[in-house]
């Protein structure tokens, strides 16, 4: 018994030694140089070999979406590889399609630079620049909600889709010792170039929101980048549009009416927006406003824990129930969801039975 416990001890000492030698090593020892990227067969691009590809990206103005800050567990820094990856790592796989693997999709924040390297990313990423960006305004929508108006410099503006997101950097500050990037989505019409506004909601411990919600303050600058993001006002279509949220979701959603109010888009539209009680509802004038401006749309929220004293009128339970008693006839319909990953996978399960064709959900989850 002593001498398994001694053997397994030692052969744990010496794996963990030799793993530390090893990082110790790639990170000191290992110089590889400069290396080459070429981009889509067409921009070519000399970057310090060692580091990953989506910082050596960055490192380039080149930028990827990334939601978790290169930790690899977001699954949105995909790019194609067509030489120079090495073999696929473990903690990519979780989020690779065997249709993806076999196209070369990578996690470009898993993938560090070792040789010379031809990759593909989306044309449109190359429009992604970065910001400088003054907060004007700070609201509160809920005890846990707030709304950003961030304003550009002078002189420069933004174009973006309804629907898209930017990613906001929250910086080192007290309590938070590293620089992270998140998504978030923009509410503001895309026709106003001039800012953009965000709704973020708190999530407790959470750097970036602690960072808005207990840190920021009007007239501060945050840099951002942006836009991103294939979920977004689809135009070739003039069936009946589903728009469902809950919370935070309820930003692109936002931007996705101001576009139709804008562009005086004649669709009928309905907006299922779940919450829990009365005090999770926000923006309720500007969604009336909607009611009034647009051709044929009705704002529906229901509450799944309304209270007697609430005195709530309106329709109570989840979203999804709610989507299931409206939605009568199969005929094909359009829908945009966004919010929680839970919520959206009952919610296409519903739309699904309802014979809403599956390339005619689009979702965001977060
Ligand atoms: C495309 C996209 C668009 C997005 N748009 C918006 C938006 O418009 N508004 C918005 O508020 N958020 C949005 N998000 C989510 C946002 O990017 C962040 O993930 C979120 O704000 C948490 O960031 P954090 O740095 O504060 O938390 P982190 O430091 O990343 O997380 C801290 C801890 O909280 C957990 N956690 C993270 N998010 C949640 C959550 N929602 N509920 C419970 N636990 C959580 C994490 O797993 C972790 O354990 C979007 C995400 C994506 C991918
Ligand atoms: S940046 Fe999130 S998985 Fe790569």
């Amino acid at each position: 018994m002593e001498t398994i416990l001694i053997t397994t001890v030692t052969v744990t000492a010496f794996t963990g030694i030799l793993a530390f030698l090893l990082t110790l090593a790639d990170r000191t020892i290992a110089n590889y140089g400069e290396m080459k990227i070429v981009i889509n067969d067409d921009k070519e691009y000399i970057v310090d070999g060692g580091n990953t590809l989506l910082a050596a990206l960055i490192d380039e103005k080149i930028f990827i979406p990334s939601a978790c800050g290169g930790k690899g567990t977001c699954g949105y820094c995909k790019v194609k590889i067509l030489e120079g990856g090495g073999p696929v790592l473990p903690t990519e796989l979780p989020w690779l399609t065997e249709e993806e693997l076999k196209d070369k999709v990578r996690l470009s924040c898993q993938c560090k630079i070792k040789e010379d390297m031809r990759i593909e990313i989306p044309e449109e990423l190359f429009n992604v620049r970065e910001y400088q960006v003054t907060v004007e305004s700070i609201e509160d929508m809920t005890p846990v909600i707030k709304k950003l108006r961030l304003r550009f410099k002078e002189g420069e503006e933004i174009s973006f889709k309804p629907g898209q997101y930017i990613q906001l950097k929250a910086p080192i500050y007290e309590g938070n010792d590293e620089e992270v990037y998140r998504a978030y989505s923009i509410a503001s019409p895309p026709s106003e170039k001039s800012y953009i506004d965000l709704i973020i909601g708190y999530v407790p411990g959470g750097i970036a929101t602690t960072y808005v919600h207990k840190h920021l303050k009007v007239g501060d600058t945050v840099d951002i980048n942006g836009p991103y993001g294939d979920f977004c006002y689809q135009d070739k279509y003039d069936n009946e549009m589903i728009l469902v949220a809950v919370g935070t979701g309820m930003a692109p959603i936002l931007s996705i009416l101001y576009h139709m109010k804008d562009q005086d888009i004649k669709r009928k539209a309905r907006f299922y927006f779940g919450a829990r009680t009365p005090e999770d509802l926000f923006l309720l004038d500007e969604l009336k406003e909607f009611e009034k401006a647009l051709y044929d749309f009705e704002f529906i929220p229901t509450l799944s824990r309304a209270l007697d004293e609430h005195n709530w009128t309106g329709a109570r339970g989840r979203v999804n129930v709610l989507l299931d008693e409206h939605i009568k006839n199969p005929d094909d319909k359009e829908a945009y969801l966004c919010g929680s990953p839970a919520m959206i996978d009952t919610v296409v399960e519903v739309l699904k039975e309802k014979g809403i064709l599956e390339e005619h959900i689009y979702y965001d989850k977060f």
